[in-house]
């Protein structure tokens, strides 16, 4: 990857592809260079940072009151939809947490539903697709996703983008394994069975399958990083139930196509999924600048297992926050001390927040993260 300022550049030059707006672009390049400043971004980059900068994975969301205020009446997916309610929602967590990065609100099956996909959040469930995708006649179902399809998350991530000053905004789209999950299962699934037989058993359809759906992230994402986003999230949630060697040959061809379609965008890019001690290797070598890591395995085992050149991301168990304080100010001091072996570390959870997760234990926190990692010369 080139100088920061060339990087710039490029990422100027693909946004004036993508939106031909000036002012936009103008807007970006002040921004972006602030926010190159930021903790957030130095760790992704493995720059020296002046503390371990902290966000949480699902920070807006079910564990807040006043999120579950704003949504009351709006279905899960309309509220993604709708620029003043992104906004809000995204910007909630903020107002209680002195975290270092916000993240978008919408969810990794906004995408699909734009482009025409049947597919609805069940509250408690989660998403779930009326018509799954069994033969390759369902693949048309799969077109390519325009801006035109999403123009409230364009229109939230620069409102979003003005109003976090300094504080980077991540974008994030879903990857291909659990994508492909939710569409070939018809809804949230244990052992993603249905899934696996295609992938063993229709090595064509599931190429195909994969293709598509990488080709929808990237638009994803590039409308986001285009719009202002700072960094960018590729959660493969679900893709830990693979082992490494059907990753490499079935599933890594597609996040890799992902990944070097954002490279020029010169944004972080962040990997995560759940279960992936044995996949954190190939999870980099796909192409992430940071690997994202759950509670399974310690960060210091993660830093071994990736190759040298990646940030790590995590990993405290989120299970922990219900606990008594003493507890969790032991495992975050933990979860601090091994992830200084890293290049570059990026203080989250193992996996998303829980819904039942005390808002003022979020706060603390973050504040311990910050105290406790301070680097008073940088
Ligand atoms: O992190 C954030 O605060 C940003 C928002 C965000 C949501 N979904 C909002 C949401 C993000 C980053 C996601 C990603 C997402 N969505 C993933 C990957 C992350 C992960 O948890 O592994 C996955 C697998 C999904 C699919 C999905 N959407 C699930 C499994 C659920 C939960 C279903 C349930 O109710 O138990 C959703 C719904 C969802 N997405 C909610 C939120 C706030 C809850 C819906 C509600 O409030 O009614």
């Amino acid at each position: 990857m080139g100088s920061p300022a060339a990087c710039l550049e490029e990422a100027i030059a693909l946004c004036q592809v993508t939106v031909p707006d000036v002012q936009l672009c103008e807007t970006i390049r002040d921004v972006t260079v602030r926010q190159e400043k930021s903790p957030f971004i130095r760790a992704c980059r493995r720059e020296a940072v002046p503390y371990t900068p902290v966000w949480y994975m699902r920070q807006a969301g079910r564990s807040l009151p006043e999120y579950r205020k704003v949504r009351e009446g709006v279905s899960m997916l309309d509220s993604c939809t709708r620029p003043d309610l992104i906004t809000e929602i995204t910007m909630q967590p903020l107002r209680r947490y002195d975290v270092d990065a916000a993240i978008l609100f919408s969810d990794i099956v906004v995408p699909l539903r734009a482009v025409g996909i049947d597919v609805d959040i069940k509250a408690g469930i989660g998403p779930v697709v009326a018509t799954p995708v069994q033969t390759s006649a369902d693949l048309g179902r799969l077109r390519a996703l325009e801006p035109d399809d999403v123009p409230y998350v364009t229109e939230a991530v620069r409102m979003l983008v003005a109003e976090l000053g300094e504080r980077p905004l991540i974008g994030f789209a879903g990857g291909p394994f659990t994508l492909a999950s939710y569409l070939v299962e018809g809804g949230p699934s244990k052992n993603h069975d249905k899934t696996k037989a295609l992938m063993y058993g229709d090595p064509q359809l599931w190429h195909a399958l994969l293709g598509r759906l990488a080709d929808i992230t990237i638009s994803f994402l590039q409308i986001q990083v285009a719009a202002g986003t700072s960094a960018v999230q590729l959660f493969d949630s679900w893709v830990g139930a693979v082992g490494p060697d059907d990753y490499r040959h079935v599933i890594l061809p597609h996040t890799s196509r992902i990944f070097s379609a954002l490279a020029s965008t010169g944004v972080p890019r962040i990997h995560f999924g759940v279960g992936t001690g044995e996949l954190l290797g190939l999870m980099g070598e796909a192409g992430a600048d940071v690997v994202g890591v759950d509670w399974r395995i310690p960060l210091d085992e993660a830093v071994r297992r990736v190759e040298p050149g990646k940030a790590l991301q995590g990993n405290l168990d989120p299970a922990v926050l219900l606990a008594p304080w003493e507890v969790v100010e032991d495992r975050a001091r933990d979860v601090l001390r091994r992830g200084r072996t890293a290049e570059g570390h990026v203080f989250n959870l193992g996996h998303g927040v829980l819904p039942e997760t005390d808002p003022g234990v979020l706060a603390k926190l973050a504040d311990l993260v910050h105290a406790e990692s301070i680097r008073p010369d940088t």
